[in-house]
């Protein structure tokens, strides 16, 4: 679809074929396209971090499905973030596991699989998939701070739900492309508006609806499907849902505060962000020590490598 066509998605009865046509291209593509290991290493990865009995020899195994996550293991593990200077070299997975820590790898195992959704890249108005990732990553690190601190340790591991809630974006950029994607993003910034009330008119559906299908194609426990799907309107069926759903909404504001990567939103939806924050009963300066934490490990993160490895391509 070129730009000087028509591009809304209609209403009524016409919407709803933009709608059921959107999606079955979707779920069609990804079938189709060299997604394969992708959904196998989440729903590996997803199933350890549920497992209390979880081993590192499990997590090892997760690695085997996906090369360039040992990679950055064992890259993270020599560094001098993880590791001291008298220190030797590891030159296992095991060995760098335990090194850097059950729960380290597991966010490293996880970020390295999706990142593969990363790859098609080009820069639409404020929109890239660099950018894109950059948010993701924030949201989930942001995400395990602010549970840890407000309700402690949680087997829902809010890492995993922040560094997906937006997921659906990037599916709708890889297969929705000609369809409507691009005039989604470009109104957004141009209206400052929700990019998921952009989507409704150029896509007839939204990366929520497209996140919440393919939590559900790839099997992904329930707590995710209601954030993947509901990070925007807040719908949820149980209180830990609700809780994780806020946290997101919070990590989401102290990103936009903090202008780390792409925002599907503008100034006057993070408005409606700070309710998260009071419904959480984090103050100001909680929010602030937040902020100083986040940049830190996003710093650490950086120095790593995890935002240099995919170039931009501007769209022509
Ligand atoms: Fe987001
Ligand atoms: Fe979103």
């Amino acid at each position: 679809m070129t730009e000087g066509q028509s591009a809304r998605a209609g209403s009524g009865d016409e919407g709803m074929k933009t709608r059921e046509r959107n999606l079955e291209k979707v779920m069609a593509g990804l079938q189709h396209q060299d997604l394969s290991t992708i959904p196998a290493v989440l729903q590996r990865i997803v199933n350890v971090s549920q497992d209390a009995k979880a081993q590192a020899v499990d997590l090892a195994q997760v690695c085997e499905l996906d090369k360039s996550s040992s990679a950055r293991i064992l890259r993270a593990a020599n560094s001098a973030y993880y590791s001291t200077r008298n220190q030797n070299r590891v030159g296992s997975i095991r060995e760098a596991i335990v090194r850097i820590g059950f729960r380290t790898t597991q966010e490293i195992i996880m970020s390295a699989a999706v990142c593969n959704l990363f790859r098609a890249n080009k820069v639409i108005a404020d929109y890239s998939s660099t950018l894109l990732w950059k948010h993701s990553m924030f949201v989930g690190v942001a995400n395990r701070l602010i549970y840890a601190q407000r309700f402690g340790e949680s087997k829902l591991d809010p890492f995993v739900a922040g560094l997906l809630h937006d997921v659906g974006i990037s599916i709708e950029h890889q297969f929705l492309f000609y369809d409507g994607f691009p005039e989604a993003i470009t109104k957004r910034q141009e209206n400052q508006s929700l990019l998921v009330a952009e989507e409704e008119k150029y896509l007839g559906l939204t990366h929520e609806e497209v996140g919440r299908q393919i939590a559900k194609r790839w099997n992904f426990p329930e707590h995710l499907v209601a954030v993947l799907g509901h990070h925007h309107s807040t719908d949820a069926a149980s209180v830990e849902e609700q809780r994780l759903i806020h946290v997101t909404r919070l990590s989401e504001l102290l990103c936009f505060e903090m202008q780390f990567g792409y925002c599907d939103f503008s100034e006057s939806y993070s408005e409606a962000l700070y309710a998260s924050q009071e419904r959480l009963g984090i103050d100001d300066e909680s929010f602030l020590g937040l902020a100083q934490q986040l940049k830190h490990e996003i710093e650490g993160l950086t120095d790593l490598g995890w935002f240099s490895d995919l170039r931009v391509r501007r769209l022509s």
